[in-house]
Formats: structure tokens, C-alpha cells, sequence
């Protein structure tokens, strides 16, 4: 009998319109568009403006439009996860508002925070749901509106992150494509290095955590890189040792879009081409729990049906990881 594989059959995005240039981060804090550009690789991010519109207003606008693209029906789909470090709200899911508003009327729903790995280890957890044979379309969501947990006056922070959602649907496949292997890592150690401080169950928000600016994201920029860099790379060259894969096997790397420096160094460490390294940081900064699937979403075209694509992603907590998985269809 052959083995169910979870395979991605659909991909769908979401951009808010609003584009934050360098030049106008030039006018807010101290900084200028050659050292964003040489330190990160960003040029411009989306920024969400609608009043009243959290995560789940692109939540659901990227969902919609992998189901107007896909033509699955929503009724149809199991479950919804929506991978995310900004809920709409900390208590009462966005994925069940988002399910609900995209007509996913039998599915359960619930959301999954792994910081900036939320919506790698949302794909382990969707896979799996799939392989097991329990479910047979799981809807994987990531997306975050950093701009509401960012301090528009802080240098180290503001320049990096954008706003955005994308979407991918698992279904079963039995030709063996799909997902293939992971190696998902995770450590405390980097908790004091990238966090928020105030509004968890610590420390709850108070007229004093709001003045201090407590509730903004906070990371130790220079310490979070030297761990990003060496264990991207390091879970990257492990999947390819454990599944007899050398550099020419890969088709493409999809890896988390944090800083254009630390891309290109988990790609060099195994060897890839430029050609085969999917990028779009400069157009949208680090969107959180969105980066890979707006990679899926602007490669879609040059996707192969059997192409072997290496995702990867390291994010706060820390937390981070490789998947390996066979592209299952031509576009
Ligand atoms: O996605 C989740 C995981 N997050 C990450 O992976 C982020 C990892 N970290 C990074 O990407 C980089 O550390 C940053 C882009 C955040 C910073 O780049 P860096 O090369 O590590 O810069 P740095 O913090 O070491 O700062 C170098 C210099 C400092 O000045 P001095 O002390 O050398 O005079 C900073 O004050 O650059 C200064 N600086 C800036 N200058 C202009 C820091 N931020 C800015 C800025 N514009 N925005």
C-alpha cells in the first residue's frame, strides 16, 4: 500500500495596499535607504491602515482568494489554522472568525504561534492531520499585522517587519508528493532576546507597561542574527543529509524572510545557486507568520510539479526548523 502523502494543491495572498518605503522611514527615525537595504535587503513593506481591521481582515481576504483561485469549497475543508504572533484579540480565536467568514461552515478552527516559525510548524501540524488519513483539506493560514506590535520610533525594529497574510491548502495525494521530512528545533534560551514584555500573564498591560512601551516587540538584533544564521543554516544542511539530497536535487529554497543576509548564508552553506533561492524580502520586509506562504504565492508560476523545495525559518523563542517537501503541481 502506498503511503499518503500531504501534498500543498492551492495557494492564495494577501498585501495590504499601503507601501512604507525606506525613504519614508527616512522621515520617522533615524536611518537612510542604503543602510536598510545593505543590513536587511528591504526596500518597501505593507502596512495595514483599515480601522477596526486586525490579522483576520487578511486572514480571510488570503484564504478567499486560494478558494476563488482553487474553486474548493469551503464547506468542504476540515479544519483552519491560522499561524500568527498577532491575534486579533489574545482570547477568542482568529482562525474560528476566519473560518467562519470564509463559509467554512464544517471545519474546527484554531490558531498556532510559533513567533516567525508559526507557520513552518503549522505545516508539520496540517501534514500530519492529512498523513494520519483523519482529514482531507486543511486550511494553513499565516499572517500577521506586525505594524500593531511595532514602535514606529525604534530604529532596531521598525524597519524590518511588514504586514501580510498567505495561504496554503494540504490535501491527500498518493503519487508520494507533498510533504517528505522535517527537523523542527526549539530552545528558551532565546526568549530574552525577541519578545514583547507586557500583556502576556507575567506581566498584563498597565498604564506603566504602555508608558515604558512595554507592548511592543523588543529584540537584541546582533544576538538573534548569530543564531539565525548558524541554525537555518545547520537544519538546512541536516534535511539534506537525511534524505540523500545534494545541492543539485534542490529546486528551490523557500526560506524565511527575516534579513536578505541570513537567506543568502543558509544558502551558501548548501550550496545553492541564486537562481534556485526564493526572495521577495525588498517588496514586503518580514511579515511574521506570512513569509512563506507569499514566497509559494509569488512562485507559484515556476513551481514544477515534482520540484523538491527546502522550507526553512528561525524566529523568537527561539524556534526554527527545516521541512522538505515535493511540489505537486504545475501552476
Ligand atoms: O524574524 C525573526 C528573527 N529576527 C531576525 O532574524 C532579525 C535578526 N537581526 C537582524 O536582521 C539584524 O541584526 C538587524 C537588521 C536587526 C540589525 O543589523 P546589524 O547589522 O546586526 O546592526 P547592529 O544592530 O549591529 O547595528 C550596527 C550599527 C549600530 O551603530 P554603531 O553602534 O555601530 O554606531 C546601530 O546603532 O547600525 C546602527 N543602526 C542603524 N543605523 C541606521 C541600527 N539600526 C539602524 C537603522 N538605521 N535602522
Amino acid at each position: 500500500m502506498t503511503k499518503l502523502t500531504a501534498a500543498i494543491t492551492a495557494v492564495g495572498k494577501y498585501l495590504p495596499e499601503y507601501i512604507l518605503t525606506n525613504k519614508e522611514l527616512e522621515t520617522m527615525v533615524e536611518t537612510n535607504d542604503e543602510w536598510i537595504t545593505s543590513r536587511t535587503g528591504i526596500k518597501e513593506r505593507r502596512i495595514l491602515k483599515e480601522k477596526n481591521a486586525g490579522t483576520s481582515f487578511m486572514a480571510i481576504k488570503a484564504a478567499e482568494d486560494l478558494l476563488q483561485k482553487s474553486g474548493v469549497n469551503p464547506k468542504e475543508i476540515d479544519l483552519v489554522i491560522v499561524a500568527t504572533a498577532t491575534p486579533d484579540m489574545p482570547v477568542a480565536s482568529t482562525a474560528v472568525f476566519t473560518a467562519s467568514k470564509i463559509g467554512a461552515t464544517n471545519a474546527f478552527a484554531y490558531d498556532l504561534q510559533a513567533a516567525c516559525s508559526s507557520f513552518l510548524y503549522g505545516m508539520s501540524t496540517a501534514a500530519s492531520y492529512i498523513e494520519s488519513g483523519r482529514y482531507k483539506k486543511v486550511l494553513l493560514i499565516g499572517a500577521d499585522k506586525m505594524s500593531s506590535i511595532i514602535d514606529y520610533t525604534d530604529r532596531a525594529t521598525c524597519i524590518i517587519f511588514g504586514d501580510g497574510a498567505g495561504a496554503v491548502l494540504f490535501e491527500p495525494n498518493n503519487e508520494g508528493l507533498g510533504y517528505q521530512d522535517q527537523y523542527l528545533r526549539s530552545d528558551g534560551v532565546g526568549r530574552e532576546f525577541l519578545k514583547i514584555d507586557a500583556g502576556g500573564s507575567i506581566l498584563p498591560p498597565s498604564e506603566e507597561t504602555v508608558k515604558n512601551k512595554q507592548h511592543f516587540v523588543h529584540q537584541e538584533g546582533k544576538t538573534v542574527f548569530k543564531f539565525a544564521v548558524s541554525n537555518m543554516a545547520d537544519v538546512s544542511e541536516k534535511i539534506l543529509e537525511r534524505n540523500n539530497l545534494t545541492k543539485d536535487d534542490v529546486n528551490w529554497l523557500a526560506a524565511h524572510q527575516a534579513n536578505k543576509r541570513i537567506i543568502e548564508a543558509t544558502a551558501n552553506r548548501i550550496g545553492l545557486e541564486n537562481e534556485k533561492v526564493m526572495m521577495n524580502i525588498h517588496k514586503y520586509g518580514n511579515t511574521t507568520s506570512a513569509t512563506l506562504p507569499l514566497l509559494l504565492s509569488d512562485y507559484e508560476k515556476e513551481l514544477k510539479k515534482g520540484d523538491n523545495l527546502i522550507f526553512a525559518a528561525f524566529g523568537g523563542g527561539f524556534t526554527w526548523g527545516a521541512i522538505y517537501l515535493k511540489w505537486a503541481y504545475n501552476a
